[in-house]
């Protein structure tokens, strides 16, 4: 079966589906067989992220998708309706997306269906769909992953104690560190599946989160921090996503947490990492400036150096014309001025370029 790995936030929009998403294609690359399962049947981000162009029906394998196995769990009698019938020898429906294959939620983005007819009732219940599920998912699988909705209930409490290891993303705000501090309090209590817990969207240069995050339990796994990434926020679902993952401090980034990860759980599998090339050289630069986007960046630091050449050069020529000027010198120090100019024209590009999609 492989291992299963439940992504889960106290509070929305942390950058779970992000993170499923990023991480399947790196170890699908890497050649491990690895499978996604978009289990967030109302916002289905992930079916929507990755399939995004199709706004109608998403082409895959016949079968059921996530959604039809919650609904086939509501054919009980005493029911009204809404349930569906899945076929004894059916298999789940798998679409192929890049290096991994996936699970879509729905096989159509805005599918709408009766509350009702989707949540279990209770956690045994939500394990026996997910069991059912797992039972008809073809093929075999070195890693699943289960992208889950933010927040806490049945379902993902189901899925925390099926699964090998639950992945806490978290932003670093109180309210969401506050939001995760309860859910894995919660989730403990439910099962000891190990819970890993992972900073996404950091601003600040500090990377060790361990003394930010509430002693809940000693077995929790700090998997460290992922930067803020502006250039993966601008492009999240565009037509350039995947592009820009590829060269993304975020994705470098998310390797390094998944090799922390690896190592606490003795997982073989490791990401490569240190391929990326810096354009501005400086790491902790290149962080201070995460508002911008690379071409942001680049322009900003490149400018303020030609900037500083220019007025280096204005000032020294001033110097030496004063010194000279009693043997008749006084030139203005054009190039100077226009080396400055063009720094900071450089430097307002970067401020207007990162602001402009
Ligand atoms: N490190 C990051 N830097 C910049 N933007 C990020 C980062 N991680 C995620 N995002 C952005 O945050 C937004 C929410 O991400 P995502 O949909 O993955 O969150 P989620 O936890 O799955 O949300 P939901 O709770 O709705 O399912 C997206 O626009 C995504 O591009
Ligand atoms: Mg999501």
């Amino acid at each position: 079966m492989g291992v299963i790995i439940n992504v889960v936030s106290g509070k929305g929009g942390a950058g779970k589906t992000l993170l499923t998403a990023v991480l399947a294609e790196a170890l699908g690359r890497a050649g491990k067989r690895v499978l996604v399962a978009d289990l967030d049947v109302f916002v289905r981000g992930l079916t929507a992220l990755l399939f995004f162009r199709l706004d109608d029906r998403i082409t895959m394998s016949d079968g059921p998708t996530v959604s039809d196995f919650l609904r086939n769990k509501s054919r009980s009698p005493d029911r009204n309706g809404g349930g569906i019938d899945i076929d004894e020898d059916a298999k789940a429906a798998i679409v192929r997306c890049r290096s991994f294959d996936v699970l879509p939620c729905v096989a159509s983005v805005n599918e709408i269906f009766n509350f009702r007819d989707v949540m279990p009732d209770n956690i045994e219940e939500a394990r026996n769909v997910l069991s059912r599920m797992l039972e008809r998912i073809p093929g075999e699988y070195d890693y699943i992953f289960f992208d889950s909705r933010a927040g806490y209930d049945e379902f993902i409490a189901a899925a925390h104690q099926i699964g090998d290891c639950t992945l806490c993303v978290e932003e670093s705000d109180r309210i969401s560190r506050l939001t995760s501090d309860n859910l894995i309090a919660q989730l403990s209590r439910d099962a000891d599946t190990p819970i890993v817990r992972v900073r996404n969207k950091v601003r600040e240069q500090k990377e060790n989160i361990q003394e930010k995050n509430n002693n809940i339990n000693n077995n929790i796994i700090d998997a460290g921090a992922i930067p803020f990434d502006t250039d993966v926020m601008e492009n999240f679902g565009g037509d350039a996503f995947w592009a820009e993952i590829d060269r993304s401090v975020y994705r470098e980034a998310l390797a390094k947490s998944w090799n922390m990860i690896a190592d606490a759980l003795s997982w073989p599998d490791k990401l490569k990492t240190g391929k990326r090339v810096n354009p501005i050289g400086l790491r902790y630069l290149e962080r201070s400036l995460s508002m911008l986007s690379t071409i942001g960046r680049i322009l900003f630091v490149y400018g303020i150096l030609l900037a500083l050449l220019g007025l280096f050069l204005t000032a020294g020529d001033n110097i030496i014309n004063s010194l000279t000027a009693s043997a008749g010198g006084g030139n203005t120090p054009l190039w100077g001025i226009a080396a400055g100019l063009c720094g900071l024209g450089l430097m307002a590009g970067a401020v207007m370029s990162s602001g402009k999609k």
